[in-house]
């Protein structure tokens, strides 16, 4: 797409933030923790706005600075700053690695939204939707390549973290596109590719931060593990989001993957049930991607599908293993907001 369509008044650079709110969602109750944590994010977020929009070109600036502008949980910064509770949270380089995360998170949205298809993001056109595919897959590329700048002043072992994070990502992205290899259960293939795309993001943001704040070894193994499967847990809750949440609370449209054919857990299960009750929903999906005029229909089967309350079995799992991974940890005010987020994940609606 030319240039021509980049820049302008009402650009991403000028688009109104939607609050994430995260932090008050987790009620923490400790406020010398409460405090430090709104105030990283702050500098985090002022930094991640002035990093995005920085691209010397005003038309680039639009396209980088459109998904940072517009919002967004802030998970993974937060995930940083919790990390690093479990060392020395005031050490330098903390908020530099909240940022590195949440760039890469960015860049991924690019290029997920162009892979799947998808119209809206935080609320307002993906970067796709607004700028054309090439133009997004770009401005998702400048993204990361400012993550890994970030990252090499924070020395060689942010800058192999950040890689390998990101490399992750994008393996399981690709291998969402190449699907199950040949006898390889679809279950199976499914949690490799999410621990790919989403869990591997959230394990490093917890692990750079308390590996950047000095803590210890032990923390460091149990807070990357923990991060790992509140990972799963939380693509496993964003699935389950795209059948049942309305556009308002997630800023993306519902029933995305469905029309995009993107194999979900819920989707697969639903796909291998014998439940007489999935009979209908199992043709549907059988299909392929669930074409326009029956997307309606699949959401309403899946509303009352068994399926569904497997996939939430299965992510209720996800989340006791979190809780477990955080058994070794020193009782900080941290730890219990850790706790809180997995109850935060089990109820998402965002
Ligand atoms: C969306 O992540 C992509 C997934 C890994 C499911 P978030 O839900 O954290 O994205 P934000 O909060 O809209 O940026
Ligand atoms: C998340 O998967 C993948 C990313 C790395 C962004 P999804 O495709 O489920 O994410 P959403 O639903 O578009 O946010
Ligand atoms: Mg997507
Ligand atoms: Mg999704």
């Amino acid at each position: 797409m030319g240039m021509r369509h980049m820049g302008g008044a009402g650009t991403g650079c000028a688009a109104q933030p939607r609050e994430s709110g995260l932090l008050d969602q987790l009620a923490l109750v400790e406020p010398e923790l409460e405090n430090r944590l709104r105030e990283g994010m702050g500098r985090a977020e002022k930094w991640l706005r002035a990093t995005a929009d920085d691209a010397s070109d005003p038309r680039v600036c639009a396209v980088t600075g459109h998904l940072a502008g517009a919002g967004g949980k802030r998970l993974r910064p937060l995930l940083v700053l919790l990390g690093a509770e479990f060392g020395d949270p005031w050490r330098d380089g903390i908020t530099q690695a909240a940022v590195i995360a949440e760039l890469v998170h960015i860049a991924s949205l690019h290029h997920d939204d162009v892979m799947d298809g998808a119209p809206t993001r935080h609320g307002v056109p993906s970067a796709h939707a607004r700028f054309g595919e090439r133009t997004a897959v770009l401005g998702g590329d400048w993204l990361l390549a400012r993550a890994a700048q970030l990252a090499a002043e924070l020395g060689p072992e942010a800058v192999r973290i950040n890689a390998r994070a990101a490399g992750s990502l994008v393996a399981g992205q690709l291998r969402e596109l190449t699907g199950p290899a040949p006898g390889e259960p679809p279950v199976t293939h499914y949690f490799q590719v999410i621990a790919g795309k989403t869990a591997a993001l959230l394990s490093m943001s917890l692990g750079v931060g308390a590996l950047q704040a000095g803590a210890p070894e032990r923390s460091v193994t149990a807070l990357t593990e923990y991060g790992e499967q509140l990972g799963l847990a939380f693509q496993i809750a964003d699935d389950l989001l795209d059948l049942s949440a309305p556009a308002e609370h997630t800023g993306k449209e519902r029933g995305t993957d469905l029309l995009g054919g993107v194999p979900t857990l819920p989707v697969l299960l639903a796909l291998e049930s014998d439940d007489p009750a999935d009979a209908e929903l199992r043709e549907l999906l059988a299909a392929g991607p669930v074409p326009a005029a029956s997307a309606r229909r699949a959401l309403e089967l899946f509303a009352r599908s068994p399926a569904l309350a497997e996939t939430e079995a299965v992510l209720r799992r996800r989340l006791d293993r979190a809780r477990a991974a955080l058994d070794v940890l020193p009782q900080l005010p941290a730890r219990h907001a850790l706790l809180a987020l997995c109850d935060y994940v089990a109820h998402r609606t965002s």
